[in-house]
């Protein structure tokens, strides 16, 4: 007899690294998880298969996030197919380097597609088939609370993000709670080295960062915590108390 399924979740970019993490962490036998990627099909594959191995259901689903109308077209195709879904989980995201005096309109134009658009027109798509009690979680950034201006484009899309968090939790309670969580450094990116990162880390408050154990703990707390809405965690060791980073002190010029 095959368990009934009573939840369904969306997590984006799902396929490697934060986002499979998230996903993972959705696995229980009650919950069908739909796995996201764009480019990463065996890394989707991989988080799906280790959600089976849990316990859980998954199905993978490929989109690029940049492209308009595959965003409009995605809740609509999925929720036709499997049935409601009653989580969306936006973390993928485009992560390169800008600044004012270096930018590029096009890589300006992609992150703010990626980052900020297709989690708002998904949300919005979400919210039309999403039954009571669902939830969206947007996976934002540290440098929400603590501003960086060396990642320009990106560090915009996530504070956009913690912006579009707190609208929706007000637009589309008390059906559906929005929340934010805002990890610090927690896997290398760009050209930051394991000396670079392992000093960084060490900068904040408790000397750690987060690491995925503590995102994944994070999402499942602010998926479960009915009355919490329009709330940003965040997970980054304190860093953000130390308020906003002069030039990209965690990631020295050009990288
Ligand atoms: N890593 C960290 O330390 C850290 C710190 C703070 C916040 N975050 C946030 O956590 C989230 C995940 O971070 P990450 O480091 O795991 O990211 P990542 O390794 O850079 O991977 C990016 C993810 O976004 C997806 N993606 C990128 N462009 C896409 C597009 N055009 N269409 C569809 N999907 C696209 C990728 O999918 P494919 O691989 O399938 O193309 C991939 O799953 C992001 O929201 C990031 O801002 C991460």
């Amino acid at each position: 007899m095959t368990t009934p399924v009573i939840s369904r979740a969306l997590v984006t970019g799902a396929g490697r690294r934060v986002g499979c993490a998230l996903a993972t962490a959705l696995a229980a036998p009650d919950r069908h998880v739909i796995v996201h990627y764009n480019a990463s099909s065996e890394g989707a594959e991989q988080t799906a298969a280790e959600i089976r191995r849990l316990g859980g259901l998954a199905d993978c689903v490929a989109c690029d996030l940049g492209d308009s109308a595959a965003v409009e077209g995605l809740i609509p195709k999925l929720s036709a197919q499997f049935g409601p879904i009653d989580v969306l989980v936006n973390s993928a995201a485009t992560f390169h380097n800008d600044a004012i005096d270096r930018l590029d309109r096009t890589v300006f134009d992609h992150q703010l597609d990626v980052n900020l658009k297709a989690p708002t027109f998904l949300s919005a798509a979400f919210a039309r088939q999403a039954p009571d009690g669902s939830v969206i979680i947007n996976v934002l950034d540290n440098k929400v609370a603590a501003l960086d201006p060396g990642f320009l484009s990106y560090g915009l899309s996530k504070v956009a993000m913690e912006g579009l968090t707190k609208m929706l939790a007000l637009a589309l309670a008390p059906k559906i709670r929005v929340n934010g969580l805002a990890p610090g450094l927690t896997l290398i990116s760009g050209k930051q080295t394991p000396d670079s990162f392992a000093a960084a880390k060490a900068r904040a408050p408790l000397g750690r960062s987060s690491d995925l154990a503590d995102l994944a703990e994070g999402l499942l707390f602010l998926i479960g915590a009915k009355a919490t809405t329009g709330q940003i965690l965040v997970i980054d060791g304190g860093r953000y108390l130390d308020g906003p980073l002069a030039t990209s002190a965690y990631h020295p010029a050009g990288s």
